[in-house]
Order: structure tokens, then sequence, then C-alpha cells
């Protein structure tokens, strides 16, 4: 196994970026890089991933969450 035992998908296809990956990516670094998380997880921008009337999507152990669903990430980590 690597470093990292978990991976967040942040999807950085055109309609995320329209509906503000940026924001979403930075607000989940944010989260990430707090102990006791800092180490475990790893950020990984992709490609549309098919879900973009659903903007800024990510994936997080196989679910995915829609419209930035930030705080839902955070609870799921915590
Ligand atoms: S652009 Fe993000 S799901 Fe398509």
């Amino acid at each position: 196994m690597g470093r990292y035992r978990k991976f967040v998908f942040v999807c950085s296809g055109s309609d995320c970026k329209k509906a503000g990956c940026k924001t979403l990516t930075k607000a989940v670094k944010s989260i990430l890089t707090l102990d006791p998380h800092k180490g475990k997880f790893k950020l990984i921008k992709t490609k549309c991933m098919d879900f973009c009337k659903s903007g800024p999507v990510m994936i997080f152990e196989n679910e995915v969450f829609k419209n930035g669903e930030v705080e839902k990430l955070r609870s799921k980590i915590s």
C-alpha cells in the first residue's frame, strides 16, 4: 500500500471549473491537511466525471459529492 490510505477525487473539468472547483479544491485541501487527517489522504484532480450539471463534484470512497458538499466530506472523514 502506498503512503496515503484514502483518496479524494475532485473534478477539474470545464463545467466544474465554471461551478467553482478551485474553491472546492482549496476547501478540501484545508480539511485534509488538518490533524488528524494530515498525510492520510491525497487529493487527486480528475477530468470530467460525467456529473457536470451538479458541479463542482468530488468522489470519496465510491460516493459522489455534488455541488461542493464540503461539510458532508468533512463528516465522512472525521
Ligand atoms: S466537468 Fe466535472 S463532472 Fe463534468
